[in-house]
């Protein structure tokens, strides 16, 4: 059994800025409530033309995170792809970072768990590695969700929470077992599936139906969140799996070096960090400046925190999610 650990990060944002001034000329909301209720300030949104879409992204994300680990991609062994927004129904995206990088034939797989899908993907190429099945793997978030949102005022509550991004890393196998990913703690519960979702179109109802019918007050096309649902059981399970970590490792919370929590709204962040009694060197947000990129939040932010320097040899790492399906999960990792 071999241990895995990241060895290159990487991330791209597009340029295009959106401000929640920019937002109160689209919808009924203001600057003061975004910031009070979700701690967004601005997110970034792809402009049509831009050449921005979930592959290119996470292409250019991974380009870098390639780079900094000194790994050609026909060194690639896996591609995991995590996003809810691939570029098509089908394939997923994971096949088109793939040719964007220039190779072919090793498997590229997409993730589809949402908030929880980074998580979910370090956890996956953490066990190929393990076995030795796999020694270099390419781990990706990437996001293109702006153009799916409902940027009127009846879709208020999500849409200025959301924005476009990717992060990647590239996983190998590390030397020692006492370095990298040392536990990995993932869990799912379908009973409230519905709560954070975008159910139409679907199997039952495709869009020729929705077509057909035309009414106006379908919006099973958009989004739906059950804001302040989500937001009581995220806490509540952003929580417990850190915990679950914490006794998996022996760490102690005072130990942790940095938690970098799934983006999903500064106000859960800050109650995690309270319920901790982590100090704010401990805590890792930049929702600030990107709003919630769904799967590439927890990648986008490790970069960051890697590139501030936050995060060296010896660094214990919790990286910590929640979002729809319910799906959440944390990952210890001895940097
Ligand atoms: O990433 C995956 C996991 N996602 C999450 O964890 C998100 C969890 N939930 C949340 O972050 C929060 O619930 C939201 C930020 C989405 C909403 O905040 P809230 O404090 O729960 O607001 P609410 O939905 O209960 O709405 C309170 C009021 C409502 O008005 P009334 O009915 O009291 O008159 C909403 O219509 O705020 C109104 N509202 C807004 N007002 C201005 C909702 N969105 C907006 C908005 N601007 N953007």
């Amino acid at each position: 059994m071999y241990n895995s650990k990241i060895i290159g990060l990487g991330k791209y944002v597009p340029e295009n800025i959106v401000t929640n001034a920019d937002l109160e000329k689209k919808i009924d909301t203001s600057d003061a409530w975004i910031q009070e209720r979700t701690g967004v300030k601005e997110r970034r949104h792809v402009v049509k033309g831009d050449g921005n879409t979930t592959a290119t992204m996470a292409y250019k994300a991974s380009k870098i995170a390639l780079e900094r680990a000194q790994i050609k991609p026909e060194e690639l062994d896996l591609i995991l792809m995590a996003t809810l927004s691939p570029d098509y129904y089908f394939p997923g995206s994971g096949v088109l970072v793939q040719t964007l990088l220039g190779i072919a034939e090793c498997p590229a797989m997409d993730i589809r768990m949402q908030c929880s899908g980074f998580v979910y993907a370090v956890a996956t190429a953490d066990q190929f590695i393990k076995t030795g099945m796999y020694k270099n793997v390419l781990v990706i978030g990437a996001e293109q969700q702006s153009g799916g949102l409902d940027m009127t005022t009846r879709g208020r509550n999500i849409s200025v929470i959301f924005g476009d991004g990717a992060g990647a890393v590239v996983m190998t196998r590390a030397e020692n077992n006492s370095v990298g990913v040392l536990s990995s703690h993932l869990h799912s519960d379908g009973e409230h599936a519905k709560e954070l979702s975008l159910i139409g179109p679907n199997t039952n109802r495709w869009v020729h139906e929705i077509m057909a019918e035309n009414d106006p007050e379908d919006i099973s096309y958009y989004p739906y969140m059950n804001g302040q649902f989500v937001f009581k059981h995220a806490i509540t399970r952003f929580a417990e799996v850190i915990q679950e970590g914490l006794d998996a490792t022996g760490w102690k919370k005072e130990e942790i070096g940095i938690l970098i929590p799934h983006q999903a709204n500064l106000r859960i962040a800050q109650m995690v960090q309270r319920k901790f009694q982590l100090s704010d060197a401990q805590v890792f947000n930049n929702i600030e400046r990107y709003g919630n990129t769904t799967a590439a939040s927890i990648p986008i932010a490790l970069t960051e925190a890697w590139e501030e320097g936050k995060i060296v040899s010896g660094t214990k790492v919790v990286l910590a999610a929640f979002g729809s399906g319910f799906t959440w999960g944390a990952i210890m990792i001895q940097w």
